[in-house]
């Protein structure tokens, strides 16, 4: 089994690569017997400011930057040896499909060195979830890699930003992360990126994974796993972004009482490659959307069924007739990370029996 190396000597190799890749990499103070632990920055309400300590809402997002965020956070020194790099500085909503491609390479790029074991992702809770799986998907390592968010800005009352990014970094840092896949760690919580969902628009428990479970605890400094997401991840996925420098367009329809087919017409009039249908119920389609849908799928578009309820399996051949139709059912997927899965499997083929594949497996 891979055991992050204890090791002593990040700081030239790391230091000299980071800045010659133009990037502000802070050599540390090294110290012996911990694991050497990269933190992204990508902004979020993790790095944000509010006007006053009882600023919870509307305050402003991706304010501080990465070394702030460290300094914040003395008792890092104790579990890693900790270094930090600004990737961007946005609030999550604005997390577009190339921001992932140059997280996810630099992500790769990093754990392919010997001298770091882990990377901590600090990021917006809005879509956090996204990026989480994507990387799950694209990551070529059995290190750990974590995300982390916020839902106080740092200037509030009992901001979690500071908990969050300790457990993170220790998270990252610890041997039984090895091999999990992509993590998400907020309000000592261990949560598997393909599953977890944001639930709450302000709560500090947001962040939870719906009758499946959580995979574990942060306690007391140290992690407790109890379980596993039995998907594909990371170095078993057969998705490659090293040399992909953009995503094919995929976009998302909404079911709702009364809809009709404009979406659909416009988005694959617009161009794309793939809709996601978040239907009501079991992925249920409205009878005037279908031939919508029917078209796109004529015009080459790959149709996915997903559902905007957020639990449960979407079932193929259930609420419609998807092999008659030539359509995708999403399985357990929400209709954002249904949307992740089928950009990437777009990478690889546009056959719907591989695509449906794909779903039953990542
Ligand atoms: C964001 O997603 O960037 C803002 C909200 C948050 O981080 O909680």
């Amino acid at each position: 089994m891979f055991r992050p190396k204890r090791r002593l000597m990040l700081a030239a190799g790391a230091a000299l690569f980071l800045a010659s890749a133009g990037v502000n990499a802070q050599a540390p103070a090294v110290a012996p017997g911990l694991a050497n632990v990269v933190i992204l920055a990508t902004g979020g309400t993790i790095a944000g400011t509010g006007a006053s300590s009882t600023t919870t809402v509307g305050y402003t997002a991706a304010t501080v930057g990465v070394q702030s965020l460290i300094k914040a956070v003395p008792e890092l020194a104790k579990v890693a040896n900790v270094t930090g790099e600004q990737v961007f500085q946005i609030a999550s909503e604005n997390m577009s499909n190339e921001h992932w491609l140059t997280l996810a390479k630099r992500v790769n790029v990093l754990l392919a060195q010997p001298n770091v074991d882990g990377i901590v992702i600090t990021h917006g809770t809005d879509t956090l979830e996204e990026t989480a799986y994507f990387l799950d998907l694209v990551v070529k390592s059995r290190k750990p890699v974590v995300l982390v968010g916020a839902m106080r800005p740092s200037t509030a009352l009992s901001a979690d930003g500071p908990i969050n990014l300790y457990n993170s970094v220790l998270l990252a840092a610890s041997p039984e992360a090895v091999g999990k896949g992509v993590l998400v760690a907020m309000n000592d919580q261990i949560q598997a990126a393909r599953e977890v969902t944001k639930t709450n628009t302000s709560t500090l428990d947001s962040f939870r994974t719906p009758e499946l479970g959580m995979l574990g605890y942060i306690q007391g400094s140290k992690p407790f796993f109890y379980r596993q997401s039995t998907r594909k991840h990371t170095v078993d996925t057969e998705f490659d972004i090293s040399s992909v420098i953009s995503l094919p367009m995929v976009e998302i329809v909404y079911g709702y009482a009364n809809v009709g087919p404009v979406a659909v017409d416009a988005f694959v009039a617009a161009g794309a490659k793939g809709i996601i249908h978040a239907g009501v119920g079991d992925g249920s389609l409205a009878a005037k959307v279908v031939p919508a849908l029917k078209a796109a799928r004529q015009k080459g578009a790959i149709v996915v069924r997903a559902s905007r309820v957020g639990q449960g399996i979407l079932a193929r051949n259930g609420e419609a007739n998807d092999d008659e139709l030539d359509f995708v059912a999403a399985d357990t997927l929400n209709p954002q990370k249904a949307r992740i899965l089928l950009m990437l499997a777009l990478t690889k083929t546009s056959s719907t029996r591989e695509i449906q594949r794909m779903f039953y497996t990542y």
